[in-house]
């Protein structure tokens, strides 16, 4: 297992303004990488590429064109892009039941499913022209376990992980690696509806330091196509996948 080397390398992350992206953003500047903000939050997003002496990029992940400009942003100010960290993600999708509210569901399907998409679609002529890279999603715990409490915001985040699987074999010849990462609950702001009530159950909450070690170790390994989990107390490992059974 060789550790990041960030020297030379650029690094796009949607979300990057705020929470596991900013995060991530300050531990690849410091590990010498020029890091490309794309986020909707233009004054959180803009303060923090200045900091780390990056860009930053107003970018709505749910816009194609948005993540096409993101991208183009990085390769002419830095010269090109070696990884994609698409972690954009609302967790306000809701339910199919009584609280059904369709401009909820599509904002959410929008930003976690086809903002993952359009970003993957946007980032690999940039990865190939580089010789290869490595896109990161972010997916969710919610991908691996069943959530009641969040029905839609499982299923986008499960087609991520479905998709990640999808694209790690796919692009494996041409050295570009795919992987999902999958956190469980963690310290953001996204976390603040759910947070008092995790915490009266005693529930651990990850800091979003674990979070960011688990983006090194996803780095840092050698698998693509994997889902790598984020739990308290254990180290960030693939999660396995039973065997699923074939026609006989
Ligand atoms: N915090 C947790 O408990 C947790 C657990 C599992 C997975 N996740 C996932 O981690 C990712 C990051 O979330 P976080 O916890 O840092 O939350 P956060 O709210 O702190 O950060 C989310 C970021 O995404 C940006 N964003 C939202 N909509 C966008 C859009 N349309 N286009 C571009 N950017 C947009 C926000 O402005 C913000 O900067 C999300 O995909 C989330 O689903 C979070």
């Amino acid at each position: 297992m060789a550790a990041f080397e960030g020297a030379g390398k650029v690094a796009l992350i949607t979300g990057g303004a705020r929470g596991i992206g900013a995060a991530t953003a300050r531990r690849l500047a410091g590990a010498g990488a020029r890091v490309v903000l794309a986020d909707i939050d233009a004054g959180a997003g803009e303060a923090l590429a200045a900091a780390l002496g990056g860009s930053f990029v107003r970018c709505d992940v749910r816009e194609p064109a948005d993540s096409e400009a993101a991208v183009a942003a990085a390769v002419e100010r830095f010269g090109g892009l070696d990884l994609a960290f698409l972690n954009a993600g609302v967790a306000h999708g809701g339910g199919l039941g009584d609280d059904f509210d369709l401009a909820a569901y599509r904002d959410a399907m929008g930003v976690n499913l086809d903002g993952v998409c359009f970003g993957v679609h946007a980032v690999l002529p940039a990865l190939r022209a580089r010789g290869g890279g490595d896109i990161i999603v972010t997916a969710s715990m919610a991908a691996l376990t069943p959530t009641p409490f969040a029905p839609v915001y499982g299923a986008n985040k499960a087609a991520v992980v479905g998709l990640v699987r999808a694209l790690g074999p796919a692009h494996a010849a041409e050295g570009i690696r795919v992987n999902a990462l999958c956190p469980s609950f963690a310290d953001t702001d996204i976390l603040v509806p759910l947070k008092a009530q995790l915490e009266e159950t005693g529930f651990p909450i990850l800091d979003v330091g674990d979070v960011v070690e688990a983006f090194m170790a996803i780095l840092d390994a050698a698998g693509t196509g994997d889902a790598w989990y984020a739990v308290p107390g254990r180290p960030p490992e693939p999660f396995r996948f039973r065997g699923v059974p074939g026609p006989r």
